[in-house]
């Protein structure tokens, strides 16, 4: 059988996985500059793991070269996508320890480059967002989730702000009367560029605290930080678990929403 590559995206607090063996840093240059990850193996399988905001935690949000990212994972020939998400919870019943495995997310981002395709093609490209997380990708890491007896959430509304503040408890209100379930700062562009380059691509939201508004205390980066270390060796389980469940599965429908997706 041949394994397909998965790529996990490590967000916030999320630097490193153990299980991956003969682990070594790579270079990637593509065409919106270079990306750094780790390529290894994991029961015989190619793996790669970036770390989205750099290995020290030092590229914000709103700049994370989120095109060259994508970009170097599609050089790489990587099939599938695991990306971690800390967030904030807007939802009382969907606090820290729990894996909210969205399906549906809100673009709030007011300055990133958000496609690939920007008009040099010589055609537009308009990309269907109707089923915006892979299916397979998600029921994979719901099934794994549940095997190892986690707090799974099948389904959730992600909403991406521009950041790198925190949201005020107003906004946090009106999102809630959107029908929000987590607030982040990276799934957008991230999913968005995945989806154009024809990658399966499911997000693990990880929530680390209460919204603004929801939570009476005020919020702040270090109890993000210490909330993902406290969760760090269960997160590994889930991811390694993850990767295991992932099928190669040559008619999902990711596959053709890169066609157009030009050759580096
Ligand atoms: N808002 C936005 N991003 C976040 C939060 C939050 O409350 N917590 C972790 N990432």
């Amino acid at each position: 059988m041949v394994h397909p590559k998965v790529a996990v995206i490590g967000g916030s607090g999320v630097y490193k996985q153990a299980f991956i063996e003969n682990e070594r840093e790579i270079k990637v240059e593509t065409r919106f500059g270079a990306s750094v990850l780790k390529q290894g193996l994991y029961r015989g399988r190619t793996v790669f793991f970036m770390a989205r905001h750099g290995g020290g935690h030092t590229v914000p949000p709103h700049l994370v070269n989120y095109r060259a990212n994508i970009a170097a994972l599609k050089k790489l020939e990587v099939d599938a996508v695991i990306a971690t998400a800390a967030v904030g919870s807007l939802r009382r019943d969907m606090g820290p320890g729990s894996r909210v495995i969205i399906d549906q997310f809100i673009d709030f981002t007011k300055q990133r480059p958000l496609t690939f395709y920007e008009g040099k093609e010589g055609f537009v490209v308009h990309t269907d967002f109707s089923e915006p997380y892979c299916p397979n990708t998600r029921a994979a890491i719901l099934r794994a989730g549940r095997a190892l007896g986690q707090h799974m959430v099948d389904g959730g509304c992600y909403i991406c702000t521009e950041g790198p503040r925190f949201e005020t408890p107003a906004e946090i209100n009106m999102f809630m009367n959107w029908g929000v379930d987590v607030v982040g700062m990276t799934n957008v562009p991230e999913v968005v560029l995945a989806r154009e380059a024809g990658l399966c691509y499911g997000t693990i939201a990880l929530p680390t605290n209460f919204a603004a508004g929801v939570s009476a205390k005020p919020l702040n980066q270090d109890e993000v930080l210490e909330a993902m270390d406290t969760d760090k060796l269960e997160l590994e389980k889930l991811l390694a678990a993850s990767i295991a469940e992932i099928k190669t599965d040559a008619s999902c429908r990711c596959r053709d929403a890169g066609n157009n997706y030009p050759k580096e």
